[in-house]
């Protein structure tokens, strides 16, 4: 097996959700919500990997036919090997697991937890894929294919999780759910034990907006530039005014390459013309600022 593959995936998976986890260079060594999140991430692509190599034979796993997931109203319905299942979480917890398992320490049950959480991930994103026969159009009859949801699939399950992560504590060995000041009337709620599919962090994140790191630097979207349309990661309404600063924008004229031809028979050259444009640029201002 072509274990590459895998790191390959996960790396471009990463690469995916970079950007909308804010601030990824204050994971390493956080117990925070964003740590949780490369450890989901990091378990569930790797079973997603196996059991991709188990269902494609190229790792000798064997195959019961025990369904994995409850199956839907269909005629007939090809599940999954329940084993190609088991097998990618035993090989997945073999290689991730293994140093945090016989741990009482709370970061090694948050790690743990979260790997858990990955490999749940996996099984609740399984789905159906069907086909329709029958008299032309009716679908009197669906044959459904039990299958294995795609790394980004997966991944937007976990920026799922991500965003409804918990805060927790460690009581007795086991991951309890922090009891905010603000919400103390579900006292109850929250002494039970977390979840298996749930994500757990041990410290808040700092404020991205504004945040004093360890070393006494400050981190803040103050001068980041940003875009005016829409509302991802890059847009001015993410990373300026949800953090209660301004925008400022100028825009100034700038000389630009235009109305390019590509040209195939002179050497494959690009010619261009030269315009004046209006470029404008925004970033991100204290709000005090005038
Ligand atoms: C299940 O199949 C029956 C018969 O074909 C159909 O009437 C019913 O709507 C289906 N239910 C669902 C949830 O698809
Ligand atoms: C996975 O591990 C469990 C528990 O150790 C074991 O019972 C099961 O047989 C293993 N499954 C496969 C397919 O290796
Ligand atoms: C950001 O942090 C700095 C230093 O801690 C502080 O002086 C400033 O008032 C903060 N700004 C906002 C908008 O919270
Ligand atoms: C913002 O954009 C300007 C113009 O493109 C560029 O010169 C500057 O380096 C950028 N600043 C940051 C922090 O990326
Ligand atoms: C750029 O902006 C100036 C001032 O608003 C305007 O006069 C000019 O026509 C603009 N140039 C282009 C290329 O749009």
């Amino acid at each position: 097996m072509n274990i590459n593959s895998i790191w390959l995936n996960f790396i471009s998976l990463f690469l995916t959700y970079l950007p909308q986890m804010k601030c990824f260079y204050y994971v390493k060594n956080k117990a925070n919500r964003e740590n949780a999140v490369t450890y989901a991430f990091t378990s569930s692509i790797m079973m997603h990997a196996f059991m991709k190599e188990c269902i494609g034979k190229r790792l000798e796993c064997t195959c019961d036919t025990k369904p994995v997931g409850p199956k839907s109203n269909v005629t007939s319905w090809k599940a999954l090997c329940v084993s190609h299942y088991t097998y990618s979480i035993n090989l997945t917890k073999l290689i991730l697991d293994k140093s945090f398992e016989n741990s009482k320490d709370s970061r090694a049950l948050m790690n743990h937890h979260n790997l858990r959480a990955g490999r749940i991930a996996v099984k609740r994103t399984l789905y159906n894929e069907c086909t329709c026969h029958g008299t032309s159009g009716s679908c009197q009859f669906k044959t459904c294919w039990q299958r294995v949801a795609s790394p980004l699939s997966i991944g937007n399950e976990i920026y799922k999780q991500y965003k409804d992560a918990r805060l927790v504590q460690v009581v007795k060995d086991q991951l309890i759910r922090k009891k905010s000041t603000a919400k103390l009337d579900n006292a109850e709620k929250e002494s039970k034990p977390v979840s298996a599919g749930k994500l757990v962090y041990l410290e808040r994140s700092p404020n991205y907006c504004n945040a004093t790191m360890p070393d006494g630097s400050i981190l803040t979207t103050i001068g980041r530039n940003c875009t005016r349309q829409g509302e991802s990661f890059k847009s001015c309404s993410q990373l300026c005014l949800k953090c209660g600063y301004k925008v400022k924008s100028v825009t100034v004229p700038k000389t630009v390459r235009c109305n390019c031809i590509y040209n195939l028979f002179l050497k494959n050259t690009v010619n261009c013309e030269l315009c004046l444009k209006n470029v404008t640029h925004n970033w991100c201002i204290p709000s005090s600022f005038v």
